[in-house]
C-alpha cells in the first residue's frame, strides 16, 4: 500500500472515493490491515473495553495509547495512524499539547479528541503546533457519564444544528477530519456535504466519506457487547484476512453499511 496521509484522504473525498478504517492496538493484526489496504487505522481508546474490560474508557492512560500506537506503527507504515486522547488529557490546550507530543512521537500521524466548540482552542493551539487532529462529534463515549449511557445524539432538531455548528467551527479551527459516531444518518450526510475535510462514521449510515468499526466487533468477539451498527465479518468469511478483505470492500463499494447498520 502507498503511504496514506491526509491529502490522500483529501483526493478521496473530492473524488467521491469512499474508505475504510479500523481499530488496531497491535503490531500483527496492523500488518494484517495493511496488507487488507485497510488506510486509516486508530488507537483507540476503546482498548479500555476490548482490551482491558472494562465498562468505560475513561480509566485509558496516555501512557496506554503510547504503548499501543508505537506497536501499530511497528505492524503498519503506510497507514495513516490516528492515536486517542484519552479522557481529561485534553481539559485544557497546554495539557492536550504536551499529551499530544507523546503520542505523535509515539508513531500517530493525527490525535482524535472528543467534543464539540469547547475544543476550538485547543484544536487551534494544536494544529497551528504541527499536530493533526480528527474531532469526535456525537456519541463521545468519555461523556458517557454525562449522556447516561450509550446512546445515538443529535436527534432533536437542536442537537443536530449543534452539532452542524461544531462540526463547522472545528473544521475552521483546523480539524482535518471528524469523526461521527451514533448519529442519525440524515444528519451524517448534512455534516459530510457541508465540510471539505473527510467525515469518518461509525452507526451514522453511509453517506459519510469514511467508515471506521472496532476491530473486535467484526471479529465478533468484543468484551462487553457488539453494536447493532457493527457487523460480524469474521463469523461471514472464515478467516480474519477475509473478513477484512470484505469489509473493505463493501465499505468501498458503498455495501457497508446497510440499512440496518444505521439510525434514522
Ligand atoms: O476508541 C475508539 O475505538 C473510537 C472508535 C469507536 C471511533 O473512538
Amino acid at each position: 500500500m502507498r503511504k496514506v496521509t491526509i491529502n490522500t484522504l483529501m483526493a478521496w473525498k473530492k473524488e467521491g472515493r469512499k474508505f475504510a478504517s479500523l481499530t488496531a492496538y497491535d503490531a500483527s493484526f496492523a500488518k494484517l490491515f495493511e496488507a487488507a489496504e485497510v488506510p486509516v487505522l486508530l488507537v483507540g481508546d476503546s482498548l479500555g473495553m476490548v482490551l482491558q474490560g472494562k465498562d468505560d474508557t475513561l480509566d485509558v492512560s496516555v501512557d496506554d495509547i503510547a504503548y499501543h500506537t508505537r506497536s501499530v506503527r511497528a505492524g503498519s507504515q503506510h497507514t495513516l495512524l490516528m492515536a486517542d486522547m484519552p479522557f481529561m488529557s485534553y481539559a485544557t490546550p497546554e495539557q492536550a499539547c504536551a499529551n499530544a507530543a507523546v503520542l505523535m512521537r509515539a508513531g500517530a500521524n493525527m490525535v482524535k479528541l472528543e467534543g464539540g466548540s469547547w475544543l476550538v482552542d485547543t484544536v487551534k493551539m494544536l494544529t497551528e503546533r504541527a499536530v493533526p487532529v480528527c474531532a469526535h462529534l456525537g456519541l463521545t463515549p468519555q461523556s458517557v457519564n454525562i449522556f447516561g449511557g450509550y446512546k445515538v445524539q443529535g436527534r432533536d432538531q437542536d442537537a443536530a444544528e449543534q452539532m452542524v455548528r461544531d462540526a463547522l467551527l472545528l473544521q475552521n479551527a483546523g480539524a482535518q477530519i471528524i469523526l461521527l459516531e451514533c448519529v442519525p444518518r440524515a444528519l451524517a450526510e448534512r455534516i459530510t456535504q457541508a465540510l471539505e475535510v473527510p467525515v469518518i462514521g461509525i452507526g451514522a449510515g453511509n453517506a459519510t466519506d469514511g467508515q471506521i468499526l472496532v476491530m473486535h466487533d467484526i471479529c465478533g468477539i468484543s468484551a462487553n457487547y457488539i453494536p447493532s451498527f457493527s457487523k460480524n465479518y469474521l463469523a461471514q468469511c472464515g478467516s480474519m484476512q477475509g473478513a477484512v478483505e470484505t469489509y473493505v470492500a463493501e465499505v468501498t463499494q458503498g455495501i457497508f453499511p446497510g440499512a440496518d447498520h444505521g439510525f434514522d
